[in-house]
């Protein structure tokens, strides 16, 4: 992967031209620029990264400064100028940290609160600072692949923390690379602002709808997805299957095409070095472009990543390293 092909990994996205609503001339006019402290309380210290819909930063909050907290530190997402020109970009933020808020897990970034700054106008996430880099930056340095000790510790890390989504009702809608980051050693899925509740909470988690907007990275949506299908489990299935797949191989699946052109090119897998064949058999299913021969949740994939062992002399090899 090169640093161009990292920035090509950008999402996708649109709001819907339909609704009269989402007009950015009927957004909140002028738009003003981020204040160097919002809410009076974080002060906006650096830039951390910036994805296909908001901005991050890194800040100091100030009231626990002042209480005496050694790390006040704490990352502010807030949505890109483009964004912010948009009445919906706010419920778009907001519903990121509605899913967010609700999942505790140790592999998921912990969203703090959702907060308005009045004199700006603009919204943004506090959140805990994740240190580390993101699997896209990782994967720059493994053009071959990760030995399989070591792709399938952070495999099995991803697994989790999307089957525990799952299991609490979110679809995360935009697992790739860039949204995943080794921290400390340790495996922190972020920007579920794409995702979607489903199940018994559906209604009662405002979170802007998806007919408002559509979206996906092209290398990572299943056929599906693009062809306008709702996202589904089987769509974040396709995607965690398509990173996987990167890590122990070095390389996108479909050689960094998307599903609707592979699959229009007829184009073969090749199983991945180094790769256990049954843990190869459930991956393919994955990557399937036919969503019936996808399996329907990620127990499959975690049971064949557990009863494969690494070798027990490789440990815990990334706790120093990222
Ligand atoms: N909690 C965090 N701590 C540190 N850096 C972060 C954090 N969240 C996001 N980032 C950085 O900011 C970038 C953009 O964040 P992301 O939430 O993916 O935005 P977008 O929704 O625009 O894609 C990430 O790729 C990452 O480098
Ligand atoms: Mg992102």
């Amino acid at each position: 992967m090169s640093e161009q092909a990292l920035a090509s990994d950008q999402t996708y996205f649109a709001f819907a031209e339909s609704a009269s609503v989402l007009s950015p001339a009927q957004a909140r006019q002028p738009l003003k620029a981020l204040p160097d402290v919002l809410c009076g309380r974080y002060k906006i210290e650096r830039l951390l990264g910036v994805g296909g819909m908001g901005a991050v930063y890194r800040g100091c909050d100030l009231l626990r400064e002042q209480l005496g907290d050694p790390a006040p530190f704490v990352a502010l997402k807030a949505l890109s100028d483009e964004f912010a020109e948009y009445a919906d970009g706010n419920a778009l933020l907001h519903g990121e940290f509605a899913m967010t808020v609700r999942l505790h897990h140790r592999h998921i970034v912990r969203c703090h609160s959702f907060e308005l700054d009045r004199g700006s106008e603009r919204a943004f996430i506090v959140m805990e600072q994740l240190r580390g880099c993101t699997l896209d930056h990782l994967l720059l340095r493994y053009p071959q692949g990760l030995p399989w000790a070591e792709a399938r510790e952070i495999s099995l890390a991803l697994l989790e923390a999307l089957a525990y989504a799952h299991t609490q009702g979110v679809l995360h809608g935009d697992i790739k690379p860039g949204n995943l980051m080794l921290d400390d050693g340790n495996i922190r899925l972020f920007d579920f602002g794409l995702g979607r509740i489903v199940g018994d909470d559906e209604a009662s988690v405002p979170i802007l709808a998806r007919s408002r907007f559509c979206a996906w990275t092209p290398r990572y949506a299943a056929p599906e997805l693009i062809d306008g299908g709702a996202l589904s489990m089987a769509t974040d299935i396709y995607a965690v299957a398509c990173v996987i797949y990167e890590l122990c191989h070095g390389q996108h699946p479909y050689r960094r095409l998307s599903a609707k052109q592979a699959q229009g090119m007829g184009l073969a897998l090749a199983a991945p070095a180094g790769m256990p064949a049954p843990v190869w058999k459930v991956l393919k299913r994955g990557l399937a472009f036919d969503v019936a021969k996808r399996s329907d949740s990620l127990e499959p994939l975690l049971a064949a990543f557990r009863a494969n062992p690494a070798s027990p002399r490789f440990g815990r090899w990334f706790g120093r390293r990222a």
